[in-house]
């Protein structure tokens, strides 16, 4: 596996991007009832240490989920979820922000075990959206990139651990391609 040679989505329009989510965001809990961020870790990070940056919300609480589905560039359609001890929601409202919605097993099983914690509200952000692959059905409020089905490495996202901390977007291809 290789990367592309040019980046599939350059840092000026992740930027963009993530100023218009913060945008819109904004818009909907911008009226001092405050906010539960809940960054789903690994892949996530980066995207959610801009979006916050340039989020106009308070009170603004961070929490962290880790979940785990994939081994290599395949989903095993098995999800593991590991809560931190201190995510307590209960009546608060939440948004999950999320790197990549895929066949949204992942963040199908997220928001159920998060449902379970009875928040005020619950909806989604997602910094890329790959709509082709999805099995089950997610309504993602927040969406920055409908991408093809490509794998992509990157600004948080990775292969096997690797390459998160690139700056931009890149497809991973085959080396043979
Ligand atoms: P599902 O299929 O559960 O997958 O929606 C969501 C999770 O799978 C990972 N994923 C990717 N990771 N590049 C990555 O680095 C990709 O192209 C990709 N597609 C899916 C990711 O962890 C996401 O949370
Ligand atoms: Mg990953």
């Amino acid at each position: 596996m290789r990367l592309s040679e040019r980046p599939l989505i350059a840092r000026a329009e992740i930027d963009e991007c993530v100023r218009r989510l913060a945008r819109e965001i904004a818009a909907r809990y911008q009226d001092g009832g405050g906010l539960v961020l809940v960054v789903v870790l690994k892949g996530a990070t980066i995207f959610a240490a801009d979006l916050m940056r340039c989020l106009d919300v308070h009170p603004l609480r961070v929490e962290y989920i880790r979940a785990k589905s994939y081994d290599g560039t395949d989903s095993v359609g098995e999800v593991e979820l590991i809560v931190l001890p201190d995510l307590s929601v209960a009546g608060q409202r939440v948004l999950v922000v999320e790197d990549i919605l895929d066949t949204g097993r992942t963040t199908t099983a997220i928001l159920s075990a998060l449902e379970d914690a009875k928040p005020a509200s619950l909806e989604l952000c997602t910094l890329l959206d790959k709509v082709s692959r999805r099995v089950i059905p997610v309504n993602a409020k927040y969406v920055g990139f409908s991408i093809d089905d490509h794998f992509v490495v990157g600004y948080g996202l990775d292969y096997r651990e690797e390459y998160r901390s690139l700056p931009e977007i890149y497809v991973l291809e085959p080396s043979s391609a």
